[in-house]
Order: structure tokens, then sequence, then C-alpha cells
């Protein structure tokens, strides 16, 4: 089975690209045209947040304008930059939210392929930090129970993993040891990806692979020093592939989106 992931989209107008010196849809379409073009076709893509800059409806629409060209099955989960309300509102007749009767989270497990995946929300609007808090612990914790013997990925937009660099690590997810004590219970977890970052970095959450996907658009600066500021930076933007052929088995390839000489004989 083969999983694309793209992140951090964070679609937006004018005055986005104009912050981010990019023009965000651009960048997505782009990746989503080179994900198109693999030799082998992903067997999903999921999109792990940050989907647009602001959570205004009309941003939504933009970004499923350019999600709807995917020529795989997809699932999104919020990040921080979003707001569920138009999120749903925009979305939800493609996504299995369900409508809310259960509680305003963006939660849910999708069951038709063989590694069975659980979409995560923590997003907490108004605020660039992630939770897991005693609510949706309890959702992941029935869900996990409810097939204890699948094989599970668990997607959330937090890095639930410290990233050695202080000045995201603060703003990544808040009480990720009650996260990891919960995987831990659950040897099926294959692994959890996230966004957030804009960095491709890989760790583990208890046993389970952990790993961070580059933004389609801007990435972050690589900073491991308390004093190195907050930047973002124009390093390629990228997306990953993640191989999954059964238990035990997870291998990630980043891929970097553009047009790169190559590619040229070794002889
Ligand atoms: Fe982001
Ligand atoms: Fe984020």
């Amino acid at each position: 089975m083969l999983i694309a992931q793209i992140s951090d989209t964070h679609v937006g107008g004018e005055a986005v690209a104009a912050l981010y010196r990019m023009d965000t849809r651009s960048a997505v379409r782009a990746a989503i045209d080179q994900i198109n073009a693999l030799p082998m076709r992903p067997d999903l893509c999921l999109i792990t947040g940050d989907l647009v800059e602001n959570g205004t409806a009309e941003e939504y629409r933009m970004a499923r304008a350019e999600y709807e060209r995917l020529a795989m099955p997809w699932y999104v989960i919020p990040g921080n930059h979003d707001a569920r309300a138009p999120l749903r509102e925009v979305f939800g007749d493609a996504q299995p939210f369900g409508d809310g009767a259960h509680g305003e989270f963006l939660h849910y497990a999708v069951e038709r392929f063989p590694l069975r995946i659980i979409a995560l929300d923590s997003l907490v609007e108004g605020r660039t930090h992630g939770l897991q808090c005693e609510a949706r612990t309890a959702w992941l914790r029935e869900t996990l129970r409810a097939a204890p013997t699948a094989p599970t990925l668990l997607m959330i937009h937090h890095p639930p993993f410290p990233t050695r660099q202080p000045v995201v690590d603060g703003v990544c997810l808040a009480h990720a040891g009650d996260f990891a004590a919960l995987v831990s219970e659950h040897r099926r977890i294959e692994a959890i990806i996230s966004g957030h970052v804009h960095r491709a970095i890989h760790s583990h959450v208890a046993h389970a692979q952990a790993s961070s996907c580059p933004s389609t658009a801007h990435q972050m600066l690589l900073a491991f020093r308390r004093e190195d500021p907050m930047a973002f930076t124009h390093e390629p933007p990228g997306f990953q592939l993640h191989w999954w052929n059964g238990p035990g088995t997870w291998t990630t390839h980043t891929v970097q989106v553009g047009r790169f000489d190559g590619p040229f004989a070794f002889h």
C-alpha cells in the first residue's frame, strides 16, 4: 500500500501570497500534479492540516478545488490555521466528519484500506499549539479498542514528538507524554504522521514510527538553538510517500516538488 502525504498547503489569496512571498495555491497544484504523475499511483493521499491560511470558507473552496484534482481518494485533518465550522461547511460532503452530533471535533476512522487510518483533530482554535484533550483522548481510546487487532496509522497535525527545535517544540502537541502512553498500549499502531513544522523529521512515539512532512509551500528555518528566530524559507517544497506492506513494515520517502536536471546515466 502506497500512501501519499501532503501538508500545510496554507492556501489563500493575494495577501497570503504576499506574506509568504509565494503563491501557495499554485504550490499545492504543483505538488498534486507531481503526485498524479508518479510511476506508481498512491492508493490514497492524506493531507495533514493547515489546509488554508485564515480558515475562511472562501479559502476552503480554493483548497478543495485543488484537492479535487488528486487522482486518488484523499482525507484531511485540521491544523492550527484551520477553523472547524467553515472546514466542515465546505468539505463536509466529501469527508467522513460525521454530522457533528457527537461533538465538534473533526476526527474519524477510515476502514476501507488494509491499514486502518485514524484521523485526529489536535486544533485549539486561536492557538498555535495542539492538544488531545480528555474528550479527544477518550474518543481515540474507544476507537482503538473497537479494532484492537487492525494495523493502524494515526494522522495528527501537531507532531507528538520532540523535534529538538526549541522555537517550535513549544507549539507542538501539548501533553505529548499522555499521548505516548496511550500509543504504547496499542502495539498495532504502525506509524504516526504529522505536519505543522514544515520540515521532514523522523522520530518515534513509544514503539511507533513518527514523522512530519514538508509543506507544499514555505519551509520552516532549521533552528536548533533557543535564540534562533521563528522564520520561514523557500527551501524546495515537498511531499512524502509512505510504503506499508504489512505489520512491521513502514518506509518513508521525501520527494521535493519541482523540475530538476537529469536523470543522467552513470556511464
Ligand atoms: Fe503550517
Ligand atoms: Fe500548523
